[in-house]
C-alpha cells in the first residue's frame, strides 16, 4: 500500500550558489552532519547535495501539506549497496519512506514513497 508519494527535481548549480554564497550556515541548516560528510567525501559533492535536498522536498510532498517537518527531521543516507535510505527522527513515526535518487552534472532528482 502507498500512503503518499512525491517527486523534486533541483537544479545543482542553485545549491551550488547558496552553499557559495552562505557556505556552512546553509549546510548546517539544511544537511545533518552525515550527510555533509557523504557528499563531501566525493568528487561532486554539489551533486549529492542537490540530491538530498530534492529528497528532503519529496519526502514533504510525500506526507501533504500538513506536515511539520523541518530539513534535519530527514537524513538521506546509503546502505552498504549504495541504495539510499530515509532516517525520518520522529519516534512516533513507524511507517517507511522509500527513496530514489539520481543526478547528472546539472540535475538532481529523488522521488519518495511513503508505504506502511
Ligand atoms: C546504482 C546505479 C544504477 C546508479 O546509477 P548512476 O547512473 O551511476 O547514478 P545516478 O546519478 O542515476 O544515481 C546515483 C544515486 O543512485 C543511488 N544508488 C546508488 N547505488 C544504488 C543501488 N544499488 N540501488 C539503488 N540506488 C542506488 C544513490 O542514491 C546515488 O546517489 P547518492 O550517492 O547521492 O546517494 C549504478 O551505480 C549501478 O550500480 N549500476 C549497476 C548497473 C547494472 O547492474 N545494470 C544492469 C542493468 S539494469
Amino acid at each position: 500500500m502507498i500512503l503518499g508519494t512525491g517527486i523534486d527535481v533541483v537544479e545543482v548549480g542553485r545549491i551550488a550558489k547558496a552553499i557559495e554564497r552562505w557556505g556552512e550556515q546553509f549546510l548546517n541548516h539544511v544537511f545533518t552532519k552525515e550527510e555533509i560528510a557523504y557528499a563531501r567525501k566525493h568528487r561532486y559533492p554539489h551533486q549529492h547535495f542537490a540530491a538530498r535536498f530534492a529528497a528532503k522536498e519529496a519526502v514533504l510532498k510525500a506526507f501533504g501539506d500538513n506536515a511539520h517537518i523541518s530539513w534535519k527531521d530527514i537524513s538521506i543516507m546509503n546502505d552498504k549497496y549504495g541504495r539510499p535510505v530515509c532516517h525520518y527522527r520522529k519516534k512516533t513515526f513507524k511507517n517507511k519512506i522509500l527513496i530514489s535518487l539520481s543526478h547528472t552534472q546539472n540535475y538532481a532528482v529523488a522521488s519518495a514513497i511513503i508505504t506502511p
